[in-house]
């Protein structure tokens, strides 16, 4: 199966950085760390060719980016945000140890909502990857990044090869909005998460490189506390609308590149796991009993390795009609074992703070852009439908 582009990320030399048009196309990597699942690209941070690469998890729900700053080899161009600068008072939430500006805020992989991070607030020159016309990939500096300094445990469940967490939240300082203000670009940014290996993460207007675009179908952001929302009108299962308390759609659903699996508000869970249980019975699997974190777990039998049990639509709104987002095959289930397939979804509890959170094994191999110009989000269909994918 080929990828989105047949780019390879190369890494160009210091010296033939350039500085880019606003034409031009803005591309970072994204990895995939298999035994986590977690994602992450490299920044390269630092002046010049003294600059350091360091990995950062991409995550949707962190304001400003904080990283493990012993990563950066050479600190001549790195800065203190001073407390009463205007940067330091436009960040929500801060604070002031003898007039270095503090940053805290809550760590995307903690257990507990106590888990935070506090780090003091500097800037760097930051360097990315990108293509010009979908063409092979120079380097970018970029002016002056704002971040925070985190001490190192605050790593502790991480995937090894990273070294902080790269802000990509609706708010005022993630690296996104940074970078599209700094090169003066649509503020919009795109991912492609792969199922394996390396995917794409795109700052502006996604490029292909060539390949015929996948159909995009577009929904409302609805941006609230820090988090992206998408309104939910309806849940179909096969075609058939779940029944549910209308009421639990309400909250509508948060996207996550955190979370490894969907998480669902219990009626939400059972009802979908009914119609599932229905369909993976009827062409031949076996319940056998769960795995953590799943629920429902099929022996395939005589099935064939069938991963398209069932298909699952969330009606969303759309431009005047309501419009569907498509999930099948492998989004919907995880394989365990050699013989054995899982629903790939979470049970959340009664009472969860959102009725569903969208997480990564949703939302890999489906391009998906946050744009801030129209605060729309837009997802294509099922890329494996196009015989292709978001891993190369
Ligand atoms: C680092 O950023 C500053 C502020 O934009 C800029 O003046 C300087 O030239 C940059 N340095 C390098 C080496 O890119
Ligand atoms: C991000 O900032 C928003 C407001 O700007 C706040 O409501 C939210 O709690 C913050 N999120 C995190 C994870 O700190
Ligand atoms: C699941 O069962 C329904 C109802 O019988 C059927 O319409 C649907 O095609 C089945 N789904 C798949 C993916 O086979
Ligand atoms: C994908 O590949 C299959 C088999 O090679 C082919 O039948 C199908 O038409 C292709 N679909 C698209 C959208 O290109």
């Amino acid at each position: 199966m080929g990828g989105l582009t047949p780019m390879i990320i190369v890494f160009v030399s210091m010296f033939a950085a350039k500085t880019l048009t606003s034409e031009a196309q803005y591309l970072l990597p994204v990895i995939k760390h298999e035994p986590t699942k977690q994602y992450y690209t490299t920044v390269n941070i630092g002046a010049g060719g003294l600059s350091s690469p360091v990995n950062l998890l991409l995550d949707l729900g962190t304001n400003l980016t904080w990283l493990n700053c012993r990563k950066i080899k050479s600190l001549s161009s790195l800065r203190v945000v001073t407390c009463k600068s205007s940067t330091c008072k436009s960040i929500p939430g801060n604070g002031c140890d003898r007039n270095t500006c503090l940053y805290r805020q809550p760590r995307p992989l903690g257990k507990t909502t106590v888990a935070t991070s506090t780090g003091r607030v500097v800037q760097d020159n930051a360097t990315i990857f990108t293509t010009e016309g979908g063409k092979p990939i120079y380097i970018a500096p970029s002016h002056r990044f704002t971040f925070s300094c985190a001490v190192e445990k605050y790593l502790q469940g991480m995937p090894p090869p990273v070294a902080g967490v790269l802000a990509l939240s609706p708010g005022e300082f993630p690296f996104w909005r940074q970078m599209t203000s700094a090169y003066n670009i649509i503020p919009k940014f795109s991912l492609c998460l792969p199922s394996a290996h390396y995917g794409y993460f795109f700052i502006g207007t996604p490029s292909y490189g060539g390949i015929k675009p996948v159909p995009m179908t577009f929904t409302p952001l609805k941006i609230d506390s820090g988090k992206y929302l998408i309104s939910v009108t309806s849940i179909n299962v096969d075609g058939v609308p779940l029944t549910l308390d209308p009421s639990l759609l309400e909250g509508g659903a948060q996207l996550s590149t955190v979370v490894p699996y969907t998480v669902l508000q219990t009626d939400i869970y059972n009802a979908l796991a009914q119609s599932f249980s229905l369909n993976a019975t009827k062409i031949g699997m076996s319940e056998v009993p769960g795995t953590a974190p799943f629920k429902h777990c099929f022996e395939e039998g005589a099935s064939g390795k069938n991963m398209d049990v069932s298909v699952m639509e969330i009606g969303l709104p759309g431009n005047e009609r309501e419009v569907k987002w498509m999930f099948q095959g492998v989004n919907m289930v995880e394989r365990v074992s050699e013989t054995v397939i899982c629903l790939a979804f979470v049970d959340g509890g009664k009472k969860p703070n959102e009725p569903m959170v969208i997480g990564i094994h949703q939302l890999q191999d489906y391009l998906i852009e946050f744009d801030f110009s129209t605060t729309r989000m837009a997802f294509s269909d099922p890329l494996v439908l196009h015989n292709t994918s978001c891993s190369k």
